[in-house]
C-alpha cells in the first residue's frame, strides 16, 4: 500500500508549451528594463539593507517507503538550522509547544535544589562555587505521569537518531537574575575526572521560557576562536544562542571518532532580565543502566 508524503520545501512548476515560454521571455525582457531604470533611481542605500532571512514554504507531495518492524510509515518534519560546525550545534525551532513547556516547569519548580558539578581532583564545593549557580532538579520520562516528558524524550530520539536508552534523565534547570555556568564541557575527559565508564556524546536543551535578556547558551571557541590559555571561563563570548520558548539546541561533545571535541565548550550567559528555564538531555555512548 502507498500512501502520500507531505513535506516542507520548494517546487516550480512546469508551465507548458512554447507559446507561454515566449511570453515569459518577453515578460522577463520588459521586467528587467523597467527594473533597471527604476533602481537607478532608487537611493542606493535601500538596496543595500540586507533583507531578513525568511523560511520558505511550499508542499511537496510524494510517496513514502516501505518501512522496517521498527520503523515508521508516515514522513517526521522537525526542522533545523545547523548553528555551527565547529562544535556541531544544530537550533530546533518550536521543538515543543507552549503548553509542553509550562508542564515541565510545573512538574519541576517545587522538586529544585542547588545545582551541583562533577569536581576534577583538587576541586572542591567549597573552590567551585560560583562555577554554576542555577537550581535544578532530575526527572525521567517515567517518572513523569503528564506524558509530555515521554513525547519530548521520543522526538528528541528521532532528531538525534540516538536511541532513548542512551539518555541520561532530564535535567530541568532555573537560573534567576545573575545566575550562570561558567564555561564547561559536558564530556568527560579521563585525564582531568579520571576512567569513565561512558562518556557523554551529545547534549540536547529544550529552552521553556523566553529570557527578557542575558541567559544565552555560548560557545567561547566557536570555530576555534578565543582559545587561547588567557581566556576567561566566566566571560560570555563567542557563539551565543539566545533562549526561546519552546526551542532546542543540540550539539555534539564528542567527534565522529569519540575524541572530545574543544569547541563544545560551553556556558550559560548571567541572566540580566527575566528567568531562565531549561530542560537538558545529556546522551551517552553507552546505554544508561536501569
Ligand atoms: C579525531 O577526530 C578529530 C576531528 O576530525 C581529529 O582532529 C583528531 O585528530 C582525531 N583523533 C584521533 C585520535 O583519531
Amino acid at each position: 500500500m502507498k500512501s502520500k508524503g507531505r513535506l516542507v520545501g520548494q517546487r516550480w512548476r512546469s508551465i507548458g508549451g512554447l507559446p507561454s515560454i515566449f511570453l515569459l521571455c518577453l515578460f522577463l525582457f520588459f521586467a528587467g528594463l523597467f527594473g533597471s531604470t527604476l533602481v537607478s533611481h532608487q537611493d542606493v542605500q535601500l538596496l543595500t539593507v540586507r533583507p531578513r532571512s525568511r523560511v520558505l514554504k511550499s508542499v511537496e507531495e510524494f510517496d513514502v517507503l516501505p518501512n522496517g518492524d521498527t520503523g515508521e510509515h508516515s514522513l517526521t518534519s522537525i526542522p533545523f538550522q545547523v548553528l555551527s560546525w565547529f562544535p556541531r550545534a544544530l537550533y530546533f525551532p518550536n521543538f515543543a509547544t507552549t503548553e509542553q513547556c509550562q508542564g515541565i516547569i510545573k512538574m519541576a519548580k517545587a522538586e529544585l535544589k542547588p545545582s551541583s558539578l562533577a569536581l576534577r581532583k583538587g576541586e572542591t564545593a567549597e573552590n567551585t562555587k560560583g562555577v554554576r549557580t542555577s537550581s535544578g532538579m532530575f526527572i525521567s520520562a517515567s517518572e513523569d505521569k503528564t506524558g509530555i516528558l515521554d513525547l519530548i524524550e521520543e522526538k528528541i530520539a528521532k532528531a538525534t537518531m540516538i536511541p532513548r536508552t542512551h539518555g541520561e534523565a532530564f535535567n530541568v534547570l532555573r537560573y534567576e537574575i545573575g545566575q550562570s555556568y561558567y564555561s564547561h564541557y559536558d564530556a568527560f575527559d579521563p585525564s582531568q575526572y579520571g576512567p569513565q565508564k561512558s562518556q557523554r556524546v551529545a547534549s540536547f536543551l529544550l529552552y521553556l521560557s523566553d529570557v527578557e535578556e542575558g541567559g544565552e547558551t555560548m560557545f567561547p571557541f566557536e570555530n576555534a576562536q578565543n582559545m587561547d590559555v588567557n581566556y576567561d571561563f566566566r566571560k560570555c563570548i563567542g557563539l551565543k544562542v539566545k533562549p526561546r520558548r519552546g526551542d532546542g539546541l543540540l550539539f555534539y561533545s564528542l567527534f565522529p571518532n569519540g575524541t572530545i571535541d574543544p569547541t563544545s565548550l560551553h556556558g550559560s550567559c548571567a541572566v540580566i532580565r527575566g528567568e531562565k528555564w531549561v530542560a537538558t538531555k545529556w546522551i551517552r555512548d553507552q546505554e544508561m543502566d536501569e
